[in-house]
């Protein structure tokens, strides 16, 4: 099973996003995580599939975007022809994970399904055979820069007693101290924010965060 940075654009300077994104797949970041946000699901209001499309041709990785938004059906389709090829949702934002999950695979994208804080993994059990990817939230979903929440490792390990092959990602919090601990209850996508942005060198500090990933 490969283990993969994703650095999260969120704590970035987004009108001056190139350069650092260049950064960080140069040092090895394989994906580059987007965070859409309504507010209504969370409340802040981030960007769209506009944005995206805009950075998309100067980047060689997987671009994923994590919906924080409601009825995130309405927007399978922009961010798919904006280049995402990963698209991950919430469980508590719908009432039919399983068909958003197959109507993502048939639009040719990765399916990803994300649960909050306070949602149990057995929300999503009945549909890990379909999706490609569950993204476990460490923190709250709104903002960038607050503190991871160990006890969400405990789902963590059922996901991956339940489908050894499954992506698990984690998203919050995550720095040199908790990837380690993440990856050990069975983590193997790492959604890094804050902690990259925050970084007196971002060349130094993703090669760092790449190298923990192993
Ligand atoms: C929070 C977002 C995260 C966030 C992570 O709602 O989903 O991707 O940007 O940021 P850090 O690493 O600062 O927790
Ligand atoms: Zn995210």
């Amino acid at each position: 099973m490969t283990c993969d940075l994703a650095p999260s654009i969120l704590s970035f300077d987004l009108a001056d996003l190139r350069q650092s994104v260049e950064t960080l797949v140069g040092g090895g970041a394989t994906i580059v995580h987007l965070d859409v946000m309504d507010g209504q699901f969370v409340p802040p209001i981030t960007f769209g599939d506009s944005y995206v499309k805009a950075l998309r041709p100067t980047v060689d990785a997987l671009f994923e975007a994590h919906l924080m938004i409601q009825t995130p059906e309405r927007q399978f389709e922009a961010f798919a022809a904006a280049g995402c090829g990963r698209i991950i949702f919430h469980a508590e934002a719908t009432a039919h994970s399983y068909r958003l999950a197959q109507s993502l695979h048939d639009m040719g994208v990765q399916a990803g399904v994300a649960i909050n804080p306070g949602t149990p993994v057995e929300m999503v059990q009945s549909i890990l055979e379909i999706v490609d990817l569950v993204l476990v939230m460490t923190v709250n979903p709104g903002w960038g820069g607050q503190k991871f929440l160990p006890a969400m490792l405990e789902k963590v390990t059922k996901l991956r007693t339940l489908r050894p092959d499954l992506h698990i990602e984690v998203d919050g919090g995550i720095d040199p101290v908790t990837l380690p601990i993440a990856r050990l209850a069975g983590a193997n996508v790492f959604v890094v924010g804050s902690h990259l942005a925050r970084a007196a060198s971002l060349s130094d500090s993703v090669k760092e965060m790449v190298l923990l990933c192993g």
